[in-house]
């Protein structure tokens, strides 16, 4: 274990621990923009500095491991100096296109930090025009911004560390640095999956949810669990008017954390879509009891006892006349793990049959 000083007060943490991770731990905010507690450390944006009594120059906290003895200070006049002069470099290169982001704008940890350390930059120093094309990348579920891009490298670090798909990068060096995909290329060329993890760890829209864009802003979330397959993720469900306008990470998560793929994080439209069935659908003979036409005819919607007796009869029919064997049970992931346990049951008791699966497994 370390023991150090934090604004006067003893701290005790195990050996590696960061200042800024012990920080935490004591419910001492400092100020952040590349770090996240999901990635690895990266100590690129300096908006972190303490104080490190007999150091030269402030250290960056999210980089630096507490020391025995160590005495750190996180909140002096001159680290709010300088934290402003971080934020008024950063907003120099910060141009806003004026579209409407998906994300949260109260969200912006960039904007967030600017107006809690109350920095106004000059006109004469703001960006007059986008350096980059806004929405410059093809991907149907990510909108690319670099206009609002800090190099805070959180995109690069979550897509090789969550996702591991290595997709961003940093490219080129001082005014001309910015992120790219791949050798330069799309980012589904570069092998993007599209789970939008770079897009939840983004810290100023700069990436941001292409589906949702525009749509404003919820009325309300609400954490679920992903119906998809059987890893049980939960996110929030982002909901306005009734329906759903996005899926965000809730790091609360047990399961997953951040972390989703690209159908819990992008495929929740067939939730309101007009081809969704909502009621149970038959064969139009199979209710008329008319001999089956050889194109078996149209559907029609009917009532739930009507469809499950027809659907009875008819596995019952072919258990009787071709054998058990000739039914298979296919079970879903959006079922509970109870009526999986039924489906087998039914399956194997039943029907007779051990020909059950289940769609995870396809
Ligand atoms: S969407 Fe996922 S796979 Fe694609 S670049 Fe972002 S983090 Fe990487
Ligand atoms: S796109 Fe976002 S996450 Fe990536 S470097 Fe820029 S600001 Fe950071
Ligand atoms: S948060 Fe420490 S340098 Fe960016």
């Amino acid at each position: 274990m370390i023991k150090f000083t934090l604004n006067d007060k003893e701290l005790e943490v195990p050996d590696g621990t960061t200042v800024l991770q012990a920080a935490r731990a004591n419910g001492v905010t400092i100020p952040t923009l590349c770090d996240h507690p999901d990635l690895t450390p990266y100590g690129g944006c300096r908006l972190c500095i303490v104080e490190v009594e007999g150091a030269r120059v402030p250290q960056a906290s999210c980089t630096l491991p507490a020391g025995n003895g160590m005495k750190v200070r996180t909140e002096t006049a001159a680290l709010t100096q300088g934290r402003k002069t971080v934020l008024e470099l950063l907003l120099t290169n910060y141009y806003d296109s004026g579209y409407t982001p998906s994300k949260d704008p109260e969200k912006n940890e960039l904007l967030h930090w600017v107006q809690q350390y109350d920095v106004k930059l000059p006109e004469d120093l703001k960006p007059k025009q986008p350096r980059y094309n806004v929405n410059s990348d093809p991907n149907p579920f990510v909108f690319v911004d670099l206009n609002k891009c800090i190099l805070c490298s959180r995109c690069v670090r979550a897509c090789a560390e969550v996702q591991g798909r290595f997709v961003w990068g940093l490219s080129d060096r001082g005014y001309d640095a910015h992120i790219v995909a791949g050798a330069d290329m799309t980012m589904l060329e570069a092998r993007c999956e599209s789970c939008g993890a770079c897009v939840a760890y983004c810290p100023t829209g700069a990436l941001d949810n292409k589906m949702s864009m525009e749509l404003g802003q919820p009325a309300k979330q609400v954490m679920t669990t992903c119906t998809y397959c059987g890893v049980g993720c939960q996110f929030d469900l982002n909901v306005k008017d009734n329906k759903i306008i996005r899926v965000t990470s809730n790091p609360a998560a047990p399961v997953n954390g951040m972390h989703l793929c690209v159908k819990g994080r992008y495929g929740y439209d067939f939730v309101h879509h007009a081809d969704r069935l909502t009621k149970p659908r038959v064969r139009k003979y199979l209710i008329d009891g008319t001999p089956r036409a050889h194109d078996r005819g149209a559907w029609v919607e009917t009532d739930w006892n009507t469809a499950l007796s027809i659907t009875a009869k008819k596995l019952a029919e072919a258990r009787d006349n071709f054998g058990a064997d000739s039914v298979g049970v296919l079970s879903s992931a959006k079922c509970l793990n109870e009526e999986n346990y039924l489906m087998n049951k039914f399956a194997r008791q039943v029907i007779g049959t051990n020909g059950v699966d289940h769609c995870a497994r396809l």
